[in-house]
């Protein structure tokens, strides 16, 4: 048998695009390709980009121009871009760069096989097309197994928001949701293969709307759903949008035993005049009700989010509201990011904040979120968490894995499996994780 094709990945973005590379080492695996980490000796390699950062196009340009030494070395090399980026450019990718021979949108990655036939036989081959079947079972059937306790689940893609600054309505389209009997049956089968933590996913999971047994499901009836199968032990999502914390969502938070508490939720601004500009349908007031109803359910639970600092015409005054609306949620990750214009969103035609303000937001902002996540870590010291160990640790027989809370928890014991569930008590917080002791097993 001729040896197997080496396929390299490099994924940029979101979990979105995390899950997506996996589904495609899966659907190219049907023709033959085994993954590589190095881009040196493959014979595949594809970029699965992201279009949120500024001039993401551009620097996906730069990237393919060094891909020539190795298309130089093997010219037998097929070069592909999917993504955002690929959804965005299209043809235009081919056009810039005859370097490369596939250009796949995220929702044709299970043409890729076809796709992949058509540039061997020498030919380019192009698909970013929103057709309107579910593309996730396609890729499922030809899944391998690869043992992981962890694995994310597609449970909804798209946005029909429309937030100004974002391109995702644009780049991954409208929001389509899968129906749930085909969520439940794609989590038994990850459960069947060792997972034992589901997050579920969707630029707007909280959005999902899946037509079952009995009509439309919310995510909450999912979850609930979810809940019950065995060997399945954790459940999380993201990213959800603040105006969809439906009640029976903010009360599975309450009640659901495997939902952890853990809740990222968005909320970029804290100044009403901004929010209303990025047209975010919410409220700073409003936001914050929704937190409280929230830690009213579950009172441990532990908040993320996400800013953009910078957003036309931010004043220091609204600057000043996000601030004090971080120091009211008090949250224990977040995400940050200056404002970046998007060309084809609305606001890209407004004026700039002054580059050099917007920095120093950033910086001041990334300040006093770091005060807040290392105080919520350090009130962890002394307690006892579950821990559910994913992989070895960089020490000598230290493991690492994840709180109910989702904070990486490090534990120097021999004797830890990855997927194993185990009660640990924390004795340090470091700057990005917390270690601890082994308490007992609690599960094998
Ligand atoms: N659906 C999610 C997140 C989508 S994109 C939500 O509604 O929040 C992830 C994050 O990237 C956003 O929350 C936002 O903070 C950031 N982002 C998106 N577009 C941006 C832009 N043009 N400039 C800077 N940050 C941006
Ligand atoms: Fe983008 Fe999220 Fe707004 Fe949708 S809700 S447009 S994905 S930021
Ligand atoms: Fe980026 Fe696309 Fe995700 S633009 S953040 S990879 S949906």
């Amino acid at each position: 048998m001729a040896d197997p094709k080496k396929l390299y990945i490099k994924t940029y973005g979101c979990q979105m695009n995390v899950y997506d590379s996996e589904r495609m080492a899966e659907a190219l695996g049907g023709a033959g390709y085994v993954e590589t980490k190095t881009p040196d000796d493959a014979d595949m390699i594809l970029l699965n980009t992201c279009h949120i950062r500024e001039k993401a196009a551009e620097k996906i340009y730069s990237e393919l121009g060094r891909m020539r030494p190795f298309k130089e070395a093997k010219p037998d090399l097929k070069i592909g871009v999917a993504g955002c980026v690929a959804q965005a450019e299209g043809e235009e990718i081919m056009r810039r760069q005859p370097l490369v021979d596939l250009v796949v949108g995220p929702q044709s990655y299970h043409r890729l096989p076809e796709m992949e036939a058509k540039t061997q036989e020498g030919l380019k081959a192009l698909d970013t097309e929103f057709p309107a079947e579910d593309k996730f079972d396609t890729l499922r059937h030809r899944a391998k197994a690869k043992r992981a306790p962890t694995a994310f689940l597609t449970v909804q893609e798209g946005c029909d928001k429309f937030c100004a600054f974002c391109v995702v309505p644009y780049t991954r389209g409208a929001e389509v949701s899968r129906p749930p009997s085909r969520i439940i049956e794609e989590a038994r089968e990850l459960v069947a293969r060792g997972v034992r933590e589901i997050t579920l996913l969707g630029q707007n999971v909280n959005a999902y709307h899946g037509a079952g047994e009995g009509g439309d499901w919310s995510l909450a009836r999912l979850i609930w759903a979810l809940n019950d199968v065995d060997g399945l032990e954790r459940i999380r999502f993201t990213t959800s949008h603040p105006n969809d914390m439906t009640d029976d969502l903010i009360e599975a938070h309450g009640t659901c035993e495997k939902l952890m508490p853990y809740l990222h939720l968005p909320v970029q601004s804290g100044s009403d005049k901004i929010l209303k500009r990025m047209n975010r349908s919410h409220t700073a007031e409003s936001y914050l009700r929704v937190i409280e109803r929230i830690r009213a359910a579950r009172p441990d639970i532990v908040l993320s989010g996400d800013f953009i600092v910078g957003f036309p015409e931010e004043t220091e005054e609204d600057f000043q509201a996000t601030l004090d609306l971080v120091n009211e949620v008090k949250y224990g990750y977040a995400y940050s990011f200056k404002y970046s214009t998007r060309p084809g969103t609305p606001a890209a035609e407004r004026p700039l904040v002054d580059e050099d303000e917007a920095t120093e937001r950033l910086y001041r902002l990334q300040a006093v979120i770091t005060d807040h996540q290392r105080a919520i870590q350090d009130a962890m010291i002394g307690r006892t968490v579950k821990v559910l160990f994913e992989k070895p640790g960089r020490d000598a027989g230290q493991m690492v894995g994840k709180s109910e809370y989702l904070h990486a928890v490090h534990v120097t014991d021999s004797d830890l499996l990855p997927g194993q569930i185990a009660e640990v008590k924390i004795i340090g917080s470091g700057r990005n994780s917390l270690s601890g002791q082994l308490l007992r097993s609690c599960s094998l």
